[in-house]
């Protein structure tokens, strides 16, 4: 897919004096108080705005924070908090501007945040008239916002087919550059790790990969519908009896390609679902009545492990068992392990999936990181996400 870069248009000296706004993600958590929790998406944002700034842009950023409502100020919904680590990153003063839709006074080598976009009428709907208006304020739209790519809003979206000119910011760039590598031009074999607590939420990812990855590991709550699948027993464990049928032709459509979905062969079980439960590790086939499964066990951590160091791409999306809990993260360290020890091209993503990597240190041994939740699951599932649709319809002239 062809589209247009920040720092193609960089080098082409085209960006020095021109007013430049950029879209990007900066919805990071925060605690009661308005304390940023985690703030991996205001520095993988840093990039591109210094890249616009160094290029001697008059720089405009907005993001939305939350799901605000719309036309409604309050103050937990501002940027303000944003904008203050944002200076720190960059190491000059980043001023927040309300009310920025009718006109923004800014100069070039300046940067200022826009406030939160989706505070703003007709922002969820991709208002044509507001997204008119947002791209005249500017002579180049940077859409740098990969968590948001999936959303078609008038700052993602409307903004794009309006602006003058609409390219890819370089956070966007190495996101869609990362899935590329892993997805259409894997080294293989390739290896998915799909796991979670529901099949449901996660059903059309593991449709779309059945048809494409050469090892589908499924982990957590779905491997225990894929579990029942096999007619293997699950006791209480938490599973989607209504699924077990999309599992079987998931199972069978990697089957049919000479691709597998190994199924745990031993598990970790508790009685109750708690922190300090006694772990019992069993033969998947003992699994009692009143068992919980919380975790893959030893033997199925080993085996895993295996493929995953011999993998050419792995894809990882999800937690095997309840890593939250010490006595049931054996399987989720195990694979993670593997995965920071493997030589291949590893891409992660997800809530969970991050929170992982961070227990366990092994952020550097990941090939790619995304920022994206719901949109790194929308890549998986196989969709073109409208961020990359509008660009390359752009790119087109
Ligand atoms: C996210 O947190 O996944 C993105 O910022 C998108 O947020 P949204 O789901 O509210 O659109």
């Amino acid at each position: 897919m062809k589209i247009l870069r920040l720092d193609e248009l960089i080098a082409r000296g085209q960006v020095a004096g021109k007013r430049v706004f950029i879209r990007a993600d900066l919805n990071v958590p925060q605690d009661d108080a308005g304390h940023i929790t985690e703030d991996t998406r205001i520095r993988a944002s840093v990039p591109c705005i210094r890249m616009a700034l160094d290029a001697g842009a008059a720089v405009m950023v907005t993001s939305h924070l939350g799901r605000p409502t719309e036309g409604e100020f309050k103050p937990e919904d501002s940027l303000a908090p944003v904008a203050k680590r944002l200076g720190e990153l960059l190491g000059r003063d980043v001023p927040l501007r309300a009310d920025w839709v009718d006109g923004v006074d800014v100069q070039p080598g300046e940067v200022v945040l826009l406030e939160n976009c989706r505070l703003n009428k007709g922002e969820k709907k991709n208002n044509e008239a507001l997204a008119k208006k947002m791209a005249a304020l500017c002579d180049i739209f940077v859409h740098d916002a990969f968590g948001t790519a999936h959303r078609a809003e008038a700052s993602t979206y409307g903004i794009a087919q309006f602006a003058p000119v609409a390219c890819a910011g370089p956070l966007l760039a190495a996101e869609i550059d990362a899935i590329t590598k892993a997805l259409a031009n894997p080294k293989r074999p390739l290896v998915a790790i799909v796991a979670g607590s529901k099949v449901s939420t996660k059903l059309t990812i593991l449709q779309s990969l059945a048809s494409k990855v050469d090892g589908l590991i499924v982990g957590g709550g779905i491997a225990n519908t894929f579990l029942l699948a096999e007619g293997r027993p699950i006791g209480k464990s938490l599973a989607e009896a209504d699924l077990v049928n999309d599992a079987k032709t998931v199972i069978a459509t990697m089957k049919a390609r000479g691709a597998e979905v190994p199924i745990p062969v031993d598990v970790v079980t508790a009685k109750t679902f708690a922190a300090d439960a006694p772990a019992t590790i069993k033969a998947a086939a003992d699994v009692a009545d009143d068992d919980l499964i919380l975790d893959i066990g030893p033997k199925t951590a080993a085996l895993l492990a295996d493929k995953l160091k011999a993998a050419g791409t792995i894809v990882w999306n999800g937690p095997v068992g309840v890593f939250e809990f010490d006595a049931f993260a054996q399987g989720t360290e195990t694979i993670a392990r593997a995965i920071a020890a493997s030589d291949a091209f590893s891409i992660a993503g997800g809530g969970d999936t991050l929170a992982a990597i961070a227990k366990y240190g092994i952020d550097k041994d990941v090939g790619y990181i995304s920022t994206g939740g719901g949109a790194f699951l929308e890549v998986l599932e196989g969709k073109t996400l409208p961020a990359f649709e509008i660009l390359a319809k752009r790119a087109q002239g």
